[in-house]
């Protein structure tokens, strides 16, 4: 399928879509991102995630010139332009383009671009054996609540997991806590509950890690957020969400097997809790 991409006012060919050199998002990182699944042309969540694209643009002071609405009809169409069954949508807003200088000096229009490609599932291998992980000092900024394109930490750590052979690289604080994947949530299971690191400056509120614990509490499961460590007595699985994975199991951690060593009763149990909404909100 030839990709249609919006960008800053009209669909164009993805092959022939630029963006100017001076823009700030290219000069600086100066900008925000999406990223919203849609499953048989249905979006998952895409309330919270506009919120969250709005929130990001206040947190850096971006103002979109789209409306709410304009913004949700220009997500619609850039799906129905490139309708696969399983997409992800990517929205990307920068601060525009100026001449180079760190300093913001001039109102200027900020950038829009959206795409839509096709999501890819985790194999079923990957699902019943479980994702694999390294941990890394955290040496991102302070504002991971902010869904900011400047990515260079997470490239570095996913870098580092594939040159390790694994799937994902956590970030731990300084006193060995997990905060965090490179692009997703992690989460433990302890003595038969969930726990997560809580909603603060170090980690992205996950639209599909809320999701996780709305479905696990629906379903009897106690949900603890708190800073937690891999050396915890009880701890029995880890897993980690995003909106390209949903839920997925996580087995090693640093070479270090978790549980017995595949996917958990809990982990598999929310998953396919979290798949069966998904399925849900199809019909
Ligand atoms: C650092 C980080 N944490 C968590 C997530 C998961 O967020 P969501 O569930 O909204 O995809 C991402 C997704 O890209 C991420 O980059």
């Amino acid at each position: 399928m030839q990709l249609t991409a919006w960008v800053n006012g009209r669909f164009l060919p993805l092959d022939e879509s630029t963006i100017h050199i001076e823009d700030r998002g290219f000069q600086f990182a100066d900008g925000v991102y999406e990223v919203i699944a849609c499953f048989g042309g249905k979006f998952l969540e895409l309330d919270a995630h506009v919120d969250r694209l709005q929130r990001s643009c206040e947190g850096i002071g971006i103002r979109l010139l789209k409306s709410r609405p304009e913004l949700i009809e220009l997500i619609h169409e850039t799906y129905r332009r490139n309708p696969f069954d399983h997409a992800m949508i990517y929205v990307q807003a920068t601060r525009g383009v100026a001449p180079r200088s760190h300093l913001i000096t001039q109102a200027v229009e900020p950038t829009l671009v959206i795409t839509s490609r096709e999501l890819p599932f985790p194999s079923s291998e990957k699902l019943s054996a479980g994702a694999s992980a390294i941990t890394l000092p955290d040496i991102r900024w302070k504002r991971c609540d902010i869904k900011s394109i400047a990515l260079l930490a997470s490239v570095i750590g996913k870098q580092e997991a594939a040159r390790q052979n694994v799937d994902e690289a956590f970030w731990l604080d300084d006193e060995g806590h997990l905060l965090e994947g490179c692009a997703t949530n992690c989460f433990a299971v302890i003595n038969g509950d969930i726990v997560t690191h809580p909603l603060d400056h170090q980690v992205l509120g996950g639209i599909t890690r809320y999701l996780a614990l709305k479905v696990a509490r629906e379903h009897g499961i106690t949900v603890v957020e708190r800073p937690w460590k891999l050396d915890e007595p009880g701890l029995t699985e880890c897993l980690m969400s995003s909106t390209t994975n949903a839920v997925v199991a996580v087995s090693h951690i640093d070479k270090i097997t978790i549980g017995d060593g595949k996917a958990g009763p809990v982990s598999l149990k929310l998953r396919q809790w979290m798949l069966d909404e998904f399925e849900a909100m199809k019909q």
